[in-house]
């Protein structure tokens, strides 16, 4: 099996790379890790987003430029670890989202409506946050929601680790029952 790892964690101590590990360890098969602080993907402009809508005119799908979304479509399987930032994600992996999201490549647009042209059958997506995730979670709700609606994944799993930045928490306490949980589901 080909995973793919997009790694959105940014401190060089993150719990959430420490759960993504931990998910890894479990998972069987050939780990591709794009770490996305230095991939530095760019946010799509006027000029890039020009030179995308020429590409598939073009039907140049192998371009380079396109290689994330290439990466994505074929993966069999999706880890993405992303920190709790600002009731989502870091910016970092929106603009990942937008450099996978290429019609065409992940997904296509039919009579009948949006159609996911990705491979992969599971998306797991981790996260660890300071507070405590609100119901209407930004973070794996907005994947959920893409892998739904647009890529054609049909399976998402979620794992965390809440309260870690809260005064008095036992720290490591909440991180080994997540890991532990990790290891009972996975
Ligand atoms: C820029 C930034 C934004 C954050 N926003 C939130 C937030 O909206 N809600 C929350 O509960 N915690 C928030 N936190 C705390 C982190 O979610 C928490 O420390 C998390 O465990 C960090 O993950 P890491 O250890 O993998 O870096 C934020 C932290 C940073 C640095």
């Amino acid at each position: 099996m080909n995973i793919l790892f997009v790694n959105a964690c940014v401190r060089s101590d993150s719990r959430t790379y420490r759960l993504a590990r931990k998910i890894l360890g479990k998972l069987n098969g050939n780990v591709t890790e794009v770490n996305l602080e230095k991939e530095n993907i760019q946010p799509l402009t006027s000029k890039t987003l020009e030179k995308r809508v020429k590409l598939l005119i073009d039907k140049h799908y192998d371009d380079e430029f396109l290689r994330y979304a290439r990466q994505f479509a074929q993966a069999d399987m999706i880890v993405i670890a992303a920190p709790f930032w600002d009731l989502s994600f870091p910016a970092l992996l929106k603009c990942y989202v937008e450099a996978i999201t290429v019609s065409g490549i992940t997904f296509k647009y039919t009579e009948k409506g949006i159609l996911g042209l990705c491979q992969a059958k599971k998306l797991i997506y981790v996260s660890t946050s300071g507070g405590y995730i609100p119901d209407n979670n930004f973070g794996y709700g907005y994947f959920q929601s893409l892998a739904e609606n647009l890529y054609g994944i049909p399976e998402t799993q979620f794992f965390k680790a809440e309260g870690l930045d809260i005064i008095d928490n036992d720290v490591e306490e909440i991180m080994q029952k997540s890991l532990a949980q990790i290891d009972s589901i996975l």
